[in-house]
């Protein structure tokens, strides 16, 4: 048995300790916010946050976050960052299909946490892993910095 913190809560799950945090916030927490893309930490799809930051829960053993804080989308809109950035994506019309962007919001919402101007480059790179098939990329960038703009 994992117990560890989820957005705020104390939760417990009696699963291996190899299964992917991923796995349990889905299939046993059921909290479905979190999407599972590749399976492979390839496409950020995934994105949830430990400790404040922002790891791939398809590769993240559940054992591994025994006793932390595990905040997901759900939760975002509690967080100043993460409000701003939510708010950001909406007034900008971020989202096509939406599957990737609760990823892309976690992504983003870690970057402005420790760098509240990010340059495009360092949107680029700190997004790089988040894979976006609707290619929403240009509309996620500006809505950073907006985001950033708000939060100034
Ligand atoms: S589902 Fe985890 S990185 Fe793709
Ligand atoms: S909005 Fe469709 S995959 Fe990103």
């Amino acid at each position: 048995m994992v117990d560890f913190v989820l957005n705020g809560k104390p939760v417990s799950a009696q699963v291996d300790n190899d299964t992917p945090l991923l796995w349990v916030l889905r299939d046993e927490l059921e909290m479905t916010g979190t999407k599972y893309g590749c399976g492979m930490g390839l496409c950020g799809a995934c994105t949830a946050h430990v400790e404040g930051q922002a790891v791939r829960s398809c590769q993240t053993p559940i054992s591994t976050v025994a006793g932390k804080h595990v905040t997901t989308i759900e939760q975002m809109h509690d967080d100043k960052v993460g409000a701003a950035v939510q708010h950001a994506w909406q007034k900008l019309d971020v989202v096509q299909c939406g599957y990737c962007q609760s990823g892309q919001i976690m992504q983003a919402t870690a970057l402005l946490k420790t760098n509240p101007k990010p340059s495009d480059k360092d949107i680029d790179d700190a997004m790089a892993g988040n894979i976006c098939r609707c290619a929403t990329y240009v509309r996620i960038r500006a809505a950073i910095h907006e985001a950033a703009k708000t939060l100034a």
